[in-house]
């Protein structure tokens, strides 16, 4: 199988096959796929086109079995049509054949469970049969209060055996008590190394890449410290308001809903140590000493290193949109944005901040990681007429554009007569280009694939989770302690005007 993949992505460059080949730490594949919540939104739009895409490049077995749970009461017939409308409406036209997709359906089964009551685990170890005797994958795309309880029905029904596995979406947890809760829950049924806990970011190939610019090239590691590095900017614009997730969004807010997660794990992946491979301890131990580095932040820092705001009504891409108290109908303290100064306490960053920032209906769409050099010891051009030079900065968009760019000085082409000319030039790497012909794939075909063949690389471990929460738990209390509400932005703006002074008070500006 995982020569197949590495047929699929031929043309890849050595780094990212390499990625792709490391070893698998629970070697065994799931026979059985059971998907709690296939009838919600995560599934219809991301999880079934993903498994599709799979099925439809013949890298899932021919024995995997995919059964949907919901609450509703439906048969077989009703639900494999629920997931074709799905297909056709969420999948490109081109991947569409009919033929496939009847192939796909006929793995396809459905048992009625509703986690709540607990009731219809005794249907679905029925209709599982003798496939309990082999592996079994659980993906729970449910509310994150029923992981608990979940994996404790799966365990009184012996649907935890040793050879099973459970996949969470985020968010584990709402702080770090309740997150050490629902993973006690989860842990009582299922060992540490059979949890898989999703960061979708983690999926996404350009963040993969990530590890493959800092430790597959000798140009950038030798200077990626604080010798070099006068700080770091890591943006996750987006161009979305609540996208009718009220219930869920309201009271969460963006420093729980995306700093917590995909933030952190981006920031982790940024800054940590080279770790030892890319087998899934060695990274994750990296990343779990980097997160428990960042310096917590008291009630002084707060009101000094962080912004929150939220979005009032404006433009977004020429249409109106309404202000996130009115799309809710009623005023809150949801912070929609978010500006951080972060600082990590080793010795690799002493003193270099990391920027983070994030938040709904900015500009446009942007996922950025920003490192800005510090500038040359010496400027020798300074006599010859070039006074400011001006310092190094690699830009690395990681969506929608997947591009790496390094702003470098260059000579102006000329005699010099009155004086040398040097300009800041701009070296682009497009991956888009580098790669062009490679289907760009959803980040749930990986982990869904990752997953099944059980190799938890990219899954986040507990104690990553639980340092996490640490952060953002001292954030929270210290935010609490000055009574800190968000500042109005308009919608289509980069947020709050104290964000932009938050990087400008030392002597940098955002990379808008
Ligand atoms: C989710 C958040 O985890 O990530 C959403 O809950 C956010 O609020 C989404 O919109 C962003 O993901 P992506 O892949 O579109 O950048």
């Amino acid at each position: 199988m995982r020569l197949t993949y590495a047929r699929c992505i031929r043309g890849a460059h050595p780094p990212l096959l390499s990625l792709l080949s490391k070893g698998t730490n629970v070697s065994v594949k799931v026979e059985t796929l059971v998907l709690f919540g296939a009838t919600g939104d995560l599934a219809q739009r991301m999880l079934f086109p993903s498994l599709y895409n799979l099925h439809m490049d013949g890298l899932l077995a021919d024995a995997l079995t995919i059964v949907g749970s919901g609450r509703s009461a439906m048969d077989r017939d009703a639900f494999r049509a629920q997931v074709r409308a799905a297909l056709t409406e969420y999948l490109p036209e081109d991947r569409i054949e009919a033929a496939v997709v009847d192939g796909f359906l006929a793995r396809i089964d459905y048992c009625a469970i509703d986690a709540g009551a607990g009731t219809g685990y005794a249907e679905l170890a029925a209709l599982l049969g003798d496939r309990m005797a082999r592996p079994i994958g659980v993906y729970l795309s449910t509310p994150p209060s029923m992981f608990g309880p979940i994996a404790q029905g799966l365990k009184a029904a012996n649907i935890a055996c040793a050879e099973c596995r459970i996949a969470m979406e985020k968010p584990i947890g709402h702080d770090l008590a309740s997150s050490r809760e629902v993973n006690a829950q989860v842990g009582d049924a299922f060992a540490e190394d059979r949890v898989f806990r999703i960061d979708h970011y983690l999926g996404k190939e350009t963040v993969q890449n990530l590890l493959a610019l800092r430790f597959a090239n000798m140009l950038f590691e030798p200077l990626w410290n604080a010798q070099a590095i006068d700080h770091v900017q890591i943006t996750v614009a987006e161009t979305v308001g609540l996208e009718g997730r009220v219930s869920y969004y309201d009271g969460v807010g963006a420093l729980k809903d995306m700093v917590q997660n995909h933030m952190l794990q981006l920031l982790a992946i940024i800054a940590m140590e080279p770790p030892a491979s890319v087998g899934a301890t060695a990274v994750r131990d990296e990343k779990v000493k980097l997160l428990r580095s960042l310096r917590k932040m008291t009630a002084e820092d707060v009101k000094a290193h962080s912004v929150k705001g939220q979005y009032s009504s404006g433009a977004v891409n020429g249409a109106a949109v309404a202000g996130y108290a009115d799309e809710l109908g009623q005023p809150s303290n949801t912070e929609t944005f978010v500006a951080l100064k972060a600082f990590i306490d080793n010795w690799r960053w002493k003193g270099v901040p990391f920027y983070l920032r994030t938040g709904k209906r900015m500009p446009q769409r942007k996922s950025e990681v920003l490192i800005q050099f510090k500038p040359v010891p010496h400027n020798i051009f300074a006599r010859v007429g070039a006074g400011k030079l001006d310092a190094n900065m690699m830009i690395i968009n990681l969506q929608p554009e997947e591009n790496i760019r390094v702003k470098v000085m260059a000579k102006q082409p000329g005699l010099d007569r009155d004086g040398v000319k040097l300009k800041e030039v701009t070296m682009d790497v497009s991956l888009s280009h580098s790669f062009a012909g490679e289907r760009r794939r959803i980040a749930y075909e990986r982990l869904l694939l990752d997953f099944i063949e059980g190799d938890q690389t990219l899954f986040v471990r507990r104690d990553e989770v639980e340092a996490q929460w640490e952060w953002i738990d001292a954030i929270r209390d210290a935010w609490d302690q000055v009574d800190m509400t968000p500042q109005s932005y308009t919608a289509g703006s980069w947020g709050p005007s104290s964000a932009i002074a938050l990087i400008e008070r030392d002597g940098a500006s955002w990379h808008d």
